[in-house]
């Protein structure tokens, strides 16, 4: 008998199949951008780790053909069908990226977003810190390319540091609100935080 989070799993991926869209984690995107109303058309998207694109497809749904979408990934990317979905392959951790970020972008972003997830060990622990690590730079890209009043949408796994973490993002947005969307399995420890009204002072 499959269990409940293996049905939503199975259910999940069918529609995400259905809609197209190359990840089911795409559907989490889809339903938290239009529970908080993060994205308008014409918006500057940046989306770190993003392979392989299926945010990048409900952000460019989303903002439409006269926005922009850049996507960062360690890994390559299949390009989507459109000018205005732009890729770098490269590391977060880089000191160059911020700089090829704004020179893509012409400019600073209207929402960055994170779905940054290391390579699991199956330690939760270990993979809770190490997400954590990478949620935090994620912020730090984001205080250098994001506007004044501007949006995130970050994922992050819950565990022991996760109260810490939450203290650090809270000072530097209007609110931040904690989602665990539908295609979210049950049992995994991740949640979405959605940071709203960005106060525009760098974190690092
Ligand atoms: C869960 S996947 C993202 C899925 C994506 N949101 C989608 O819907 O297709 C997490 C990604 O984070 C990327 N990643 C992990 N560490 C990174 C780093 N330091 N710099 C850039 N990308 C990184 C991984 O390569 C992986 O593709």
């Amino acid at each position: 008998m499959p269990s409940k989070d293996q049905v939503l799993g199975d259910f999940y991926y069918r529609e995400a199949k259905r809609g197209g869209y190359r990840s089911r984690s795409a559907l989490k995107l889809k339903e938290i951008a239009e529970k908080y109303r993060i994205f308008r058309k014409g918006q500057v998207v940046i989306d770190l780790g993003a392979a392989p694109g299926g945010w990048l497809q409900v952000e460019r749904e989303m903002v439409g053909p006269e926005g922009l979408v850049i996507g960062v990934d360690l890994s390559p990317i299949t390009p989507l069908p459109f000018d205005n979905v732009r890729l770098i392959r490269g590391d977060i951790a880089a000191p160059d990226i911020i700089e090829q970020v704004c020179k893509l972008a012409g400019g600073k972003a209207d929402v960055v977003v994170s779905d940054l997830a290391p390579k699991f060990s199956g330690i939760h622990d270990l993979d809770h810190v190490r997400q954590l690590d990478l949620s935090t730079m994620a912020l730090a890209v984001s205080s250098r390319v994001m506007r004044a009043g501007g949006s995130m949408i970050m994922k992050v796994l819950m565990g022991s540091e996760f109260k810490r973490f939450f203290s650090s993002v809270e000072p530097h947005f209007g609110s931040v609100r904690i989602h665990k969307p539908k295609a979210s399995r049950e049992s995994s420890s991740e949640v979405y935080l959605v940071c709203m009204g960005f106060r525009g002072k760098s974190s690092s």
